[in-house]
């Protein structure tokens, strides 16, 4: 049976890139909503982004909502140098078809999380955690019902990618990552440690562009823009494609070597705030809260997501 999940995201190239490769997989994932937040860009641009992406993969009858338009406590940032004006540059925008849904993203979260049996749902963030914090603190009963979270976030041996000491996704909402990681249920955190070894590099972007569908061309398109800043940034052969690691996770577990241990979230230092103090080696008796991925088969992810995106047509 498909495990159901709820993917909340900030569209965003890899954002996109993980909704494409869920979208792929019916047979082991059941999405039931798709919610947005403010993150890569503002909320207006996230859920136009995601509807644009189900548009595009033939999926216009998903459920896609808009949430947190800022974090739970502080003001927003954003990332428009990475990821472009749009979010998603690299492919053209349009108004897409697939309907927002009025209702407010966290109350779809609380409402559907409640209506199901317990530890059901996967819960999959690949953005600030602000509307998955901001369910939990409204209505904390939502937790019985969740099977576990699997998250884009956080940074151990990479150090950090919006500042010296914190990735992106914690930075922008630390107190709602401290709420999830600290919720009791289940953590899998993909954090850049891991996702930075797994690099859209020319030949890995060529083959998906080869496939010919609509979905690899725009998956191309979109990490063909990743491409350039990031390449630089890191002197790598590619950039690192951050939030499908999620999904593949669901998909193919045996791709990545992870190790239950703590983390805990920096909210108070100006200097290291969203810093995630991963605890690898075991040296204190804080509470294992999380399962933190630290390696992954880069060649397995990009036949994974190759394979599943020729799918979409050839
Ligand atoms: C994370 O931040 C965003 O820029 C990406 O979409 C990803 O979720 C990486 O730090
Ligand atoms: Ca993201």
């Amino acid at each position: 049976m498909a495990r159901p999940i709820i993917i909340d995201c900030d569209p965003g190239q890899d954002d996109a890139v993980a909704l494409f490769l869920a979208m792929s997989s019916p047979d082991e994932l059941e999405i039931l909503g798709i919610t947005t937040v403010a993150g890569n860009v503002p909320l207006e641009l996230t859920q136009r982004n995601a509807r644009m992406m189900c548009d595009i993969a033939g999926r216009k009858n998903a459920l896609v909502f808009a949430g947190c338009n800022k974090p739970m406590r502080r003001e927003a940032i954003t990332a428009e140098y990475i990821h472009g004006n749009t979010g998603i540059d690299g492919v053209d925008v349009f108004e897409p078809e697939t309907p927002l849904q009025e209702q407010h993203a966290v109350d779809f979260i609380i409402e559907t999380l409640l209506a199901a049996d317990a530890h059901a749902i996967t819960v999959v963030p690949t953005g600030p955690l602000s509307n998955i914090g901001t369910a939990i603190e409204r209505e904390p009963k939502i937790l019985e019902h969740v099977r576990e979270f699997v998250i884009m976030g956080g940074a151990m041996r990479e150090g950090g990618n919006r500042s010296p000491s914190a990735e992106f996704n914690i930075l922008a909402d630390p107190e709602a990552a401290e709420i999830v990681f600290n919720s009791g249920r289940p953590v899998t955190s993909m954090g850049l440690d891991v996702t930075h070894q797994v690099l859209s590099t020319r030949e890995r972007v060529a083959r998906i562009r080869a496939l010919g569908n609509p979905v690899a061309e725009a998956t191309a398109g979109m990490l063909s823009f990743f491409h350039r800043y990031d390449s630089k940034k890191y002197g790598s052969e590619g950039a690192p494609l951050h939030d499908p690691c999620t999904v593949a996770w669901l998909l193919k577990p045996g791709l990545f070597k992870t190790r239950v241990c703590n983390l805990s979230v920096e909210t108070q230092s100006e200097l290291t705030l969203g810093h995630t103090a991963v605890d690898f080696w075991h040296v204190t008796d804080r509470p294992h809260n999380v399962d933190w991925a630290y390696e992954v088969d880069a060649d397995g992810f990009y036949d994974l997501l190759s394979e599943r995106l020729t799918r979409f047509g050839g």
